[in-house]
């Protein structure tokens, strides 16, 4: 057996898979808020219970408490050991896995070309030779023409014509059983899993190759010559196609231009294809997935700028924070990138075509953001650095964020820019940098309030006693650089919740979720448990629950209160953002401690002196009188 593997290539493999793909591409999820719901495949339900949280990158069952992250889930779910689930993700991810040692009977490996890469080519071949000479061609020209396009860029996409019809490609590559299992895996076929009969995966569609860097094609993407859905077929995940990582247009565009400056990142294949057609030969589209870390890495292998060019709508926005993520550390010092935000309702396609090229040019002139504007702005939208929390706020947004810049100069600079808004100096940022988790900013409503559950949740976790201030001006700031296509109350009505104005409580309940490590810190927490007030009731609670079970983590904590409204209150608390900035967090939660401890000690004093006064305790409250007596404000904690 080979050795073990490296823990820095488990994390390495985590960071770069996405928990929401590796679970979709085994159950149907569904969007509802920021996280993703199915119904949960490790116990029988009827309605979903099962959340996958992209920000966290972990999955969780309110149902049944079964939870963990990517690889947690490819065990469970696939029945597999720890190794076989790493080679499994590693695969996904285009990664080797590497082992400490290499254990003996280990070759190094050869690298053998995928006999995958011959099959595909041929099924492209076919494919363009359809849209050449297929009886059925006729509607496909058409279909290509209405969109304006030539024979020319037709030709230099590759681009190509699945006939209708469900056997197509097999009468035409098939061959012995080898043949079809090569071409079941390259994805070239589906296979009805109940006959065991296979069909062309591809039919009465526009063929789009997609290529890898060296041109070898490793996927197609097929439109439907009308309105039917879903629009755009693609290649499932192959051995030679890792969707994730690869970047349409890519090898195209080097080869247009072996001396490219910047490369446009768009949305679409036709995004892609309407620039070139226009001249514009250095635009690449991400295939339906977000930018990734290794999408920037191979952009800025090649071009040492990258425009984003997004819609301008929310989920555009959105979009293009999180290419800003995934490019932040990889802006090397000469490396740069800027974003273009489109009007409402276009596509670079649309746009270009209406506008012509030397209009779309001057927009990019003219519009196109550096990336530190559109950092500090997009952040400014959400932490108003017009009074001091917004100040606050904005720095411990920021600081973690310019920290994974590589390049020292920009680096620097973007302090210093931070500094410049915030009034806040090197040390101070400093350490936000290191306290604080990286937030992304909320970029609609549904972010902030569980669709699943509305806001009625936000109406019990916000008490009536503590209202939600209203921020003045918080609107006419945001016109200034409102973009068109934003919805007009873009986030008005989801203020963050201020944590002034959060019961002491509640932002210690929320604390001891996101560390609930610091429970075993806490002496006694029977000390405090006041009937009259339900959060520091909660608050026992869950340091009983976690003295008593140290390695719980906070979801699972969560579960035990499934169903009740404590369980409510808590996940709202758990998936609500992070916005206590986390340098004093654990001085704010003992001191909170403390404070219960007093005040519960206070009230349980009174009473017994109150009894006393009547003449009528027992040996028993005579003691507790007496400890009471005798312990004036000792701390309840054992702080570190
Ligand atoms: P768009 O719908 O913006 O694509 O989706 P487009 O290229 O502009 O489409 P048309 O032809 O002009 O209408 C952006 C990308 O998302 C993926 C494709 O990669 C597409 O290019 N997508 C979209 C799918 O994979 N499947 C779909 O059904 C839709
Ligand atoms: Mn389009």
């Amino acid at each position: 057996m080979a050795g073990l593997i490296p823990q820095s290539f488990i994390d390495d493999l985590l960071n770069r898979s996405d928990i929401v793909e590796v679970v979709s591409s085994r159950i149907q999820l569904k969007k509802a808020g920021k996280n993703y719901t199915a119904c949960c495949p490790f116990h029988k339900e009827k309605t979903p219970s099962f959340s996958v949280s992209p920000d966290k990158q972990f999955y969780y069952c309110f149902g049944c408490g079964a939870g963990g992250n990517a690889l947690g889930f490819i065990m469970d779910h696939d029945s597999l050991d720890f190794p076989q689930a790493v080679e499994d993700l590693a695969k996904r991810a285009g990664m080797e896995v590497p082992r400490e040692e290499g254990g003996p009977g280990r070759k190094p490996r050869q690298p053998v070309d995928s006999p995958l890469y011959p099959l595909l080519e041929a099924a492209a071949e076919y494919y363009r030779q359809a849209l050449k000479s297929h009886p059925a061609r006729k509607a496909a020209v058409e279909y290509l023409k209405s969109r304006g396009l030539s024979g020319v860029i037709a030709r230099d996409f590759s681009l190509g014509f699945a006939p209708p019809g469900w056997d197509n490609l097999i009468k035409h590559l098939g061959g012995d059983s080898l043949q079809h299992k090569a071409m079941l895996d390259a994805g070239l076929l589906i296979e009805n899993s109940e006959t065991g009969r296979s069909y062309d995966r591809f039919r009465d569609r526009v063929m789009f190759p997609i290529r890898d860097s060296r041109g070898r094609i490793i996927a197609f993407g097929g439109r439907v010559l009308g309105d039917d859905k879903p629009k755009y077929l693609n290649s499932p995940e192959t051995p030679v196609f890792h969707k994730g990582q690869e970047l349409y247009g890519l090898y195209e565009a080097r080869k247009a231009n072996r001396d490219l400056d910047e490369i446009m990142v768009v949305e679409g294949y036709m995004d892609v294809i309407a620039l070139a057609q226009q001249g514009l030969r250095n635009a690449v589209a991400t295939l339906g997935t977000a930018t990734s870390d290794e999408h920037l890495k191979r952009l800025f292998r090649v071009v040492p700028s990258v425009l984003f060019c997004f819609d301008g709508d929310a989920a555009g926005r959105k979009a293009a924070w999180r290419a800003l993520e995934s490019t932040l550390p990889n802006l090397q010092d000469g490396k740069r990138a800027r974003f273009l935000f489109l009007p409402e309702g276009e596509d670079p396609d649309s746009l270009v075509r209406r506008e012509g090229t030397d209009a779309f040019l001057a927009r990019i002139q003219q519009q196109a953001q550096p990336l530190a504007d559109y950092f500090f702005q997009q952040l400014s939208e959400e932490a108003d650095p017009r009074s001091l929390e917004g100040k606050a706020h904005l720095a411990t947004l920021a600081a973690p964020l310019i920290e994974k810049i590589p390049g020292a100069n920009l680096r620097a600079l973007m302090r210093q820019r931070l500094s410049e808004i915030t009034g806040l100096q090197g040390d101070a940022l400093q350490q936000m940098s290191v306290a604080a988790p990286a937030a992304a900013p909320h970029f609609d409503d549904n972010a902030y309030y569980d669709t699943s559950t509305g806001q009625e949740e936000d109406a019990w976790y916000a008490p009536p006693e503590a209202p939600q201030p209203k921020r003045s001006g918080q609107k006419e700031w945001k016109k200034d650089w409102k973009k068109p296509g934003q919805r007009p109350d873009f986030k008005a009505r989801a203020p963050r919740t201020p944590t002034s104005v959060e019961p002491p409580a509640l932002t210690t309940l929320r604390t001891l979720l996101h560390h609930p490590e610091l429970a075993q810190k806490v002496e006694d927490a029977s000390n405090f448990a006041a009937e009259d007030d339900t959060y520091a009731q909660l608050l026992v609670a869950l340091l009983g629950t976690l003295q008593k079970n140290p390695k719980l983590r906070s979801l699972q904590l969560i579960a035990r209160w499934h169903g009740t409204d404590q369980g409510r209150l808590l996940r709202a608390l758990a998936e609500k953002e992070w916005l206590i900035s986390a340098d004093n967090l654990e001085q704010q939660f003992f001191d909170t401690i403390s404070t219960l401890a007093t005040r519960q000690r206070e009230r349980s004093l009174e009473k017994l002196l109150r009894k006393a006064r009547q003449g009528e305790l027992s040996a028993e409250e005579k003691d507790q009188l007496r400890n009471l007596l005798n312990r004036n404000a000792t701390p309840a904690t054992g702080s570190t």
